[in-house]
C-alpha cells in the first residue's frame, strides 16, 4: 500500500478552493492533517466558516480548520473587479457541527510540521499571509516542510492586473517572504491553471449530479466565467485544483526549475512574480519549480473521477 502523504491546505474559500478541498478529501493517497483560513476571495472569518462547511459537505468534520490572519501583511484586501466577484460559499453550505478551533493557523501549522519532521506538504491556494506569518514566528518552519504546492503567480500574464495574479497581488509582501524563505516550492501559476480548464460540458456533467456536492458545485460555480485566456476560449478554470492534482498526479504536468521573486513596490507591476525562465540574467537561486503545462484531457478525466463520485 503506497504511504499516505500528510497534507495541510491553506485556503481563501473561493469556489475553486471548494472543488480543490473536496478533491483532496477524496484522494486516498492524501492524509489531510489540517486546513487554515486565509483572507483573499473574502474576509478571513467568512473563509473560515466556508472551509468548515466544505469539509462538512465532504464528510470530513474530523479535519480541523484554524483561523488565519485578518488580512494581508501590509495592505488592505483589494476589490475584486466587477464580474470577478467570488461567490460567498457560506450561503450554499450547511454550518459545520465540528468544534471551532481557536489556535491561530501559524501555530497549528508549526505544531503539525514539527510533529511530522519534514514530511508535511502544504497546499496554499489563497494569499500567502498565513505562511508568511508562520515563517516569521518560526524561522525553522520552512526547513520543516516537505514542499509548498501553491496556486499563485504567473510567469506570463495576470488576472487581477495585466501583471499580477490575485493571490500574490493580494499579499505581495507575504508571497515575497515565502519565495525568499528557502522552502521547496512548486508554483502552479496562471500559465498552467488557464491550460487546465474544464470544458463547459465537463463542468455541466459534474454539476448535473443530483448529489449534495453536485448541487453545491453547480451553484458555487454558476457565476464563474466560462472563458479563459487572451482568446477568451470556452473553459472553466478552477485554478486551485492544479496544486492538489499535481501533488498526487505529478505526471499530468510539466514545468521547469526557476528563480522566482515578487515585485512589492511597483505601481504597474505590483504583485508580479518575476521569473528568470526566459532570461540570460538568472537569479542567484532556483527556488521554485514553475509548472507550465498540463495534459488537459488527463487532468479533466481525473477531476471528473474525483468530483463525480456520489
Ligand atoms: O487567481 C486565482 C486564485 O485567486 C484562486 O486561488 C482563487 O480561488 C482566488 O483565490
Ligand atoms: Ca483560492
Amino acid at each position: 500500500m503506497t504511504e499516505k502523504l500528510p497534507v495541510w491546505i491553506d485556503t481563501d474559500a473561493g469556489a475553486d478552493d471548494a472543488a480543490a478541498l473536496t478533491a483532496a478529501c477524496r484522494m486516498e493517497r492524501l492524509d489531510l492533517r489540517g486546513v487554515s483560513a486565509a483572507a483573499g476571495c473574502m474576509e478571513q472569518a467568512r473563509a473560515f466558516t466556508a472551509a468548515r462547511g466544505v469539509l462538512s459537505l465532504a464528510g470530513r468534520e474530523d479535519v480541523p480548520v484554524y483561523p488565519g490572519a485578518a488580512g494581508p501583511l501590509l495592505r488592505s484586501l483589494p476589490e475584486r473587479p466587477a464580474g470577478h466577484e467570488s461567490p460567498d460559499l457560506t450561503g450554499l453550505l450547511a454550518p459545520s457541527a465540528a468544534p471551532e478551533e481557536t489556535l491561530p493557523a501559524w501555530d497549528a501549522l508549526y505544531r503539525a510540521a514539527k510533529a511530522l519532521d519534514g514530511a508535511l506538504d502544504v497546499v496554499a491556494i489563497g494569499p500567502l499571509t498565513n505562511l508568511a506569518v508562520a515563517f516569521g514566528k518560526y524561522p525553522q518552519l520552512p526547513g520543516l516542510l516537505h514542499r509548498i504546492y501553491m496556486m499563485g503567480g504567473a510567469a506570463m500574464g495576470g488576472n487581477i492586473t495585466p501583471a499580477a495574479e490575485f493571490n500574490v497581488y493580494t499579499d505581495p509582501h507575504a508571497a515575497q517572504a515565502v519565495f525568499r524563505s528557502g522552502a521547496a516550492i512548486v508554483m502552479c501559476g496562471l500559465d498552467v491553471t488557464q491550460a487546465a480548464y474544464l470544458t463547459p460540458e465537463e463542468a455541466a456533467e459534474i454539476g448535473s449530479r443530483e448529489t449534495r456536492f453536485g448541487r453545491f458545485f453547480r451553484e458555487s460555480t454558476r457565476s464563474l466565467p466560462r472563458f479563459r485566456g487572451r482568446d477568451l476560449a470556452p473553459g472553466l478554470c478552477l485554478h486551485d485544483l492544479c496544486p492538489v492534482l499535481y501533488l498526487a498526479y505529478p505526471r499530468l504536468f510539466t514545468g521547469r526549475e526557476a528563480g522566482v521573486f515578487v515585485e512589492t513596490r511597483g505601481t504597474v507591476t505590483l504583485g508580479k512574480t518575476v521569473t528568470d525562465l526566459w532570461s540570460d540574467r538568472p537569479f542567484p537561486v532556483k527556488n521554485t519549480f514553475v509548472v507550465l503545462d498540463v495534459d488537459r484531457d488527463g487532468f479533466a478525466a481525473q477531476v471528473r473521477e474525483l468530483l463525480e463520485r456520489d
